[in-house]
């Protein structure tokens, strides 16, 4: 048989708005593929819920099925290709298509977050493929970098603008002064939000992308529930305002870094500077900026959801899975050989932007200053604005750990000069 000969029979799971475009690619490009490849692909199925449902996708007559289980484990399927979502019935499904010999393409970040290792596993015993390109920042370019070109470098820092909902909000709130909800209104008529918007203002999604970018970056294992997690409701106009006063914007970040041998990530509202280059990542698009030993720093930017952009990432995990089913191989797996222990949020080192409303009398910035230092947390600058009676201090902390600043925040809400603590952000972006 020649190489022009050789099939792939690809099998597509969920028709919702990544896989109709997944379908109307594989099919549109089916030469190019082919050319690229060094075999033809053959779309044999698409598993949907209802088969009446309207779709963005003219699928070919007889291909559509309810059959998800059926399909997947089908005996002549080479590739899977799962872009239902969720953990179940996508774990069970890829599992099955992996015992039965396929390789796997997913953009499921949910389900690697949770249980990726038990996905890798099985599809090295059953020495395939399974790759997930599209499950962080969408069109973005970022998990093949780190796992295979930056696979000979240190990775040691990755902060990630990697949910595009919020960062549309935070945008909007910051060009227009808007407060949350009124940001998330918008969002919402246009499409970027959805009308749960949980998940992406909560900091879920960013959360699972955290643990899968710092798994791959730093050759370990960690799941969505080592991630620390804030989301962005709490963020008001005055906070983005105090930012720009500052000259930072207030950003969601997902933050991994590594920290003597020991790994931490998170997901918080923080406030950048404006010459960070995430600072200028505006409306719902993605960045992800990588910091290592020897390349120094790396920005990868682009859109980061959406069916077209999401499914371009599909395809080009599926061009590799085939060529690899094609020359009988397979390509790099997981690496977790370095075992990493994963650091609490208290022992992360930050800083803070505290803003505080206290009595206007003397000695009161004396005692703010003190109770800072008795956390042993140091004072970068301190800015004052008199309200009638009282004043609002805004103090930005040097670095320290978060537990020690956290307790000083504590510490302030106690005394008897502080009417309110009005707002605690992290400061990011900025190495002293
Ligand atoms: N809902 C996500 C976002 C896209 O807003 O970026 C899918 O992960």
């Amino acid at each position: 048989m020649s190489e022009g000969d050789k099939r792939l029979k690809v099998a597509v799971l969920g028709c919702g708005s990544v896989g109709s475009q997944v379908v109307r690619l594989l099919l549109e490009q089916v030469d190019d593929l082919a050319a690229r490849i060094g075999a033809r692909t053959e779309l044999v199925g698409v598993a949907v819920r209802r088969l009446d449902a309207s779709r963005e996708v003219e699928v070919p007559e007889g291909l559509l099925t309810t059959d998800a289980m059926g399909l997947a484990t089908r005996e002549d399927v080479d590739l899977v290709v799962e872009v239902i979502g969720g953990i179940e019935p996508a774990r069970s499904l890829i599992l099955g298509a992996l015992e039965n010999g396929a390789s796997v393409v997913t953009a499921n970040k949910a389900l690697l977050a949770e249980d990726g290792p038990t996905l890798f596993e099985a599809a090295a015993k059953a020495n395939r493929d399974i790759f997930y390109e599209a499950a962080v920042a969408g069109a973005i370019p970022i998990l093949r970098p780190l796992r295979e070109s930056l696979a000979g470098d240190t990775v040691t820092r990755v902060l990630g603008i990697v949910n595009g909902t919020t960062n549309f909000i935070l945008d909007k709130m910051d060009s227009s002064g808007a407060g949350f909800s009124e940001a998330l209104e918008e969002a919402q008529d246009l499409g970027y939000a959805e009308a749960d918007p949980t998940a992406d203002v909560e900091g879920f999604d960013a959360a699972a992308k955290a643990a899968i970018l710092a798994s791959l970056a730093f050759h370990t294992r960690v799941t969505a529930a080592d991630v620390y997690r804030e989301g962005i409701a709490e963020v008001t106009a005055a906070d983005v305002a105090s930012a720009r006063e500052m000259k930072c914007v207030v950003k969601l970040l997902a933050i991994c870094e590594l920290k003597d041998g020991a790994v931490s990530a998170r997901v918080h509202p923080a406030m950048i500077p404006l010459s960070h280059p995430l600072a200028s990542v505006r409306e719902a698009y993605n960045a992800v900026f990588v910091e290592s030993e020897a390349a120094g720093q790396l920005m990868f930017y682009g859109p980061g959801a959406g069916g077209s952009p999401t499914a371009s990432a599909v395809l080009g995990d599926l061009v590799s899975a085939a060529r690899n089913r094609a020359a009988n191989t397979r390509g790099v797996g997981e690496s977790a050989y370095a075992d990493r222990a994963v650091l609490a949020m208290g022992d992360t080192i930050t800083r803070y932007h505290v803003g505080i409303d206290v009595l206007d009398h003397a000695g009161v910035l004396a005692s703010v200053a003190t109770a800072f230092a008795e956390h042993d947390v140091s004072i970068q600058t301190v800015r004052q604005e008199g309200r009638a009676e009282d004043a609002q201090l805004v103090v930005v902390s040097h670095r320290a750990t978060d537990a020690q600043l956290s307790a000083t925040v504590a510490h302030l809400r106690e005394m008897d000069i502080v009417r309110d603590v009005t707002s605690v952000m992290r400061v990011e972006g900025e190495q002293e």
